[in-house]
């Protein structure tokens, strides 16, 4: 069949091309074949040009175009895939689809695509329309209810100005992306029907707020939401149903409320980094799930916070609080994180550590402490040797001058150090030498100066 296709194309005399606007024209489309797919190169249309259709005689897995400008596009024959970025497209009419699989209409001009552009709407399943700007009726999505996965990035899109029953029969719709746009608000009700949902990029807008319900979506399994790089300032009890990861980098969110994320959220990941304004962490007690909280860069300090505030987080393996304001870490602030892998404090202003800072009521999982770019000077090196499984400690540029090797080493659980940048002795590191590896700094090896293994010390 592919044959008779391929013949009957390259009989075809290539007539396309070159035509001044005023002269309309019916151009023939001439596949070149790579790897199997029809590559349609250099074709010009404007609006007035019509095409000589492409009869549906052989399977071909994919048409692609490429080097093109074509105002409208030809109708297209039963096929998996049609690849038509970046081609000037403006309209895409009633018909022009039988069966298409995945379409990709990326970076365009489109200002329309026909509600009766497929034939078998539901047969598409993967959609790409990012950048179109100009695309501003989404009724055709209302018939695409096959979709898997729709991408509409960098797309000037507002939420209020689509009709919010739009994705509500999408029940196979896993992947949806919205990044990039001009997004405010999102209307409650419009994502909740999406149960099959994975992954909602949000990311790069302008959201102010999530309302109570507005991100509530019912279903097990993963669930990914990316809300960074926004401009939310509050997220509202009930926001959440299930989510197993939530980013919400850069933002400027100053509350969250305490049921913000339901118990049984699941949620595993949470991303809260660059957030200079909250001050309640109530909402932490809700989460039982949760894996890894990421609260770097929030100009935090446990200053004013009840001592209780990480007790419920009894699946936390990995809390980052680097590039922050500490300066005290309260004796007991982590004593209930049972599940707690490691910590990272690093570029904070630290400049004590206390006996007893690190320890666990229950179980004491602590395998990574960091502690780079603080202000320790002194520094009672038995602190850490009752950790039973501290595998590797980094106390990177801060201005300790001496280490006390007998000490370090004494628990033999200890396998990497970190002491890069800091004021230490040529003679303290190599006493180290032989029990402990000594860990550089981003691979910042020393060779111009007194070193021992790259790592600068004082002879
Ligand atoms: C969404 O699209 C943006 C821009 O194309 C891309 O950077 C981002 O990785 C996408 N998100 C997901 C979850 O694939
Ligand atoms: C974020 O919100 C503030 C007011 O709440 C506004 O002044 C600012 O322009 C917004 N920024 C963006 C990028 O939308
Ligand atoms: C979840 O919260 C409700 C009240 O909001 C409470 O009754 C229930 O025990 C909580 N479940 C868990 C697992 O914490
Ligand atoms: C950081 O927090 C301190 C007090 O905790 C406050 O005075 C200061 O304005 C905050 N800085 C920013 C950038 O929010
Ligand atoms: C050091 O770690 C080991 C386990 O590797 C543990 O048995 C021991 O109690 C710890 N403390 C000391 C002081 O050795």
């Amino acid at each position: 069949m592919s044959r008779v296709w391929f013949n009957f194309l390259v009989s075809c005399v290539a007539v396309a091309a070159f035509l001044t606007v005023s002269e309309a024209a019916i151009i023939r489309l001439n596949c070149e074949y790579f790897d199997g797919n029809c590559v349609l190169k250099n074709v010009y249309a404007t609006e007035d040009d019509r095409f000589k259709e492409i009869r549906n005689e052989g399977y071909r897995d994919s048409i692609e175009f490429f080097d093109c400008h074509i105002h409208t596009l030809p109708p297209i024959p039963y096929i998996r895939s049609v690849k038509a970025d970046a081609i000037n497209l403006v309209r895409i009419e009633e018909n022009t689809f039988s069966t298409i699989n995945k379409l990709d209409v990326s970076y365009n001009r489109l200002r329309e695509i026909s509600a009766t552009a497929f034939e078998y709407p539901t047969e598409l399943s993967v959609l790409i329309l990012n950048g179109n700007p100009t695309l501003k009726d989404f009724t055709f999505l209302n018939k695409l209810t096959g979709l898997t996965a729709l991408y509409m990035t960098e797309m000037k899109l507002e939420l209020e100005l689509i009709d919010i029953n739009t994705f509500a029969n999408m029940d196979s719709l896993e992947r949806l992306n919205m990044s990039d746009n001009r997004i405010t608000s999102i209307p409650v009700g419009m994502f909740s029907p999406l149960t099959r949902l994975e992954n909602l990029d949000l990311s790069r807008n302008s959201i102010t707020k999530i309302a109570a319900g507005a991100l509530a979506i019912v279903k097990s399994g993963p669930l990914v939401f990316d809300l960074s790089y926004n401009n939310i300032s509050i997220i509202e009890n009930n926001a959440f149903l299930s989510a197993s990861r939530i980013n919400l980098r850069q933002n400027r969110i100053s509350g969250i409320g305490p049921y913000a994320f339901d118990n049984q959220t699941g949620l595993q990941s949470l991303v809260l980094g660059g957030n200079r304004q909250l001050k309640n962490f109530d909402f932490l007690h809700n989460l039982p799930s949760l894996h890894d909280l990421d609260m770097s860069n929030m100009n935090f300090s446990f200053e004013g916070l009840p001592r209780s505030m990480f007790d419920d987080l009894a699946s936390l393996a990995s809390l980052d609080l680097s590039y922050n304001q500490i300066s005290e870490v309260p004796i007991g602030i982590f004593s209930e994180l049972q599940s707690l892998n490691s910590i990272n404090l690093r570029n904070n202003l630290i400049k004590h550590i206390e006996f007893g800072t690190f320890s666990m009521r229950k179980y004491d999982l602590i395998d990574e402490i960091d502690l780079s770019y603080n202000q320790i000077t002194e520094l009672n090196f038995l602190v850490f040797v009752p950790l039973k499984y501290l595998k590797t400690l980094l106390l990177h540029g801060n201005k300790l001058p001496y280490v006390n090797a007998k000490q370090l080493i004494r628990n033999k659980s200890l396998q990497n150090f970190g002491i890069q940048n800091s004021l230490v002795r040529c003679y303290d590191l190599v006493d180290l030498l032989g029990h402990l590896k000594l860990v550089l700094e981003q691979n910042e090896f020393i060779s111009h100066l007194p070193n021992v293994d790259g790592i600068e010390c004082v002879p």
